[in-house]
């Protein structure tokens, strides 16, 4: 079974050398990653620009792949190569819904007049990249959320984006070393590792997160 996990921001180009970002970690993915290496899949993580090294045991581990992105146009690219041949899917990055409409060559010179960006939406590349997905693909996503209304935006992000499943976890958890995070299933389940309103480690919801889906939970 091949897993494919993408972590981490995306930075969108402003110009040669700056971007607007994101302060995801891309810990979780990552963490996700190492544990569905550790239950046997062969797993694609496809990392953002993020600010911290990659553990060595997973950049030499014979089942892992890494590979990177920048913008959310290099993600969508990657996806479409990697999503024909990917069993089970976690798109764990956090993609940048806007980005300025094009990119200035070199280095924008400072004006005292200010600048104004034009920025465009990104298309939602879950969704957007439905049609390259391998027939029978489980596919997972993220939602993060204000608490008041996460399982009614992740419930209808599930549908929005054809998932097998998503977890939902407050705003409050990004960037964060644990999460409160909820899977919802496409057949109505709710699932967490801990008690309503509790917060687990990302490498525990991660652990947990894996074995959840290596008996094949949101199977169609
Ligand atoms: N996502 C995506 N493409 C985007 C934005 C988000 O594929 N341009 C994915 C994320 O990787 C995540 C899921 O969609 O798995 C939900 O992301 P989230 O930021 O919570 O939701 P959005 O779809 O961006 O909706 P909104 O900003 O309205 O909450």
């Amino acid at each position: 079974m091949r897993a494919l996990v993408t972590a981490g921001p995306t930075e969108e180009p402003i110009d040669t050398v700056r971007f607007i970002g994101n302060r995801s970690s891309g810990r979780m993915g990552i963490e996700i990653a190492e544990a569905l290496l550790a239950q046997g899949f062969h797993t694609v993580l496809a990392l953002g620009p993020i600010r911290v090294e990659l553990p060595g045991h997973l950049q030499n581990h014979p089942q892992a792949t890494i590979l990177r992105f920048r913008s959310s146009h290099e993600l969508e690219s990657l996806l479409r190569r990697e999503l024909p041949v990917a069993d089970l899917v976690v798109m764990a990055a956090a993609v940048a819904d806007f980005r300025p409409r094009s990119a200035s060559e070199g280095k924008l010179k400072r004006s005292d007049g200010g600048l104004t960006l034009e920025l465009e939406g990104v298309p939602d590349l879950l969704a957007s990249t439905r049609a390259a997905r391998k027939p029978g693909a489980r596919v997972f996503g993220f939602a993060l959320e204000p608490r008041e209304r996460l399982e009614r935006s992740a419930r209808e992000k599930l549908e929005r984006k054809d998932l097998a499943g998503i977890v939902a976890n407050p705003l409050e958890t990004m960037d964060a070393p644990d999460i409160e995070g909820t899977l919802f299933l496409r057949d109505g389940s709710v699932h967490a590792p801990a008690p309503a309103g509790q917060r687990v480690s990302k490498s525990a919801f991660a652990a947990w997160l894996a074995t959840v889906l290596a008996v094949g939970a949101g199977q169609g």
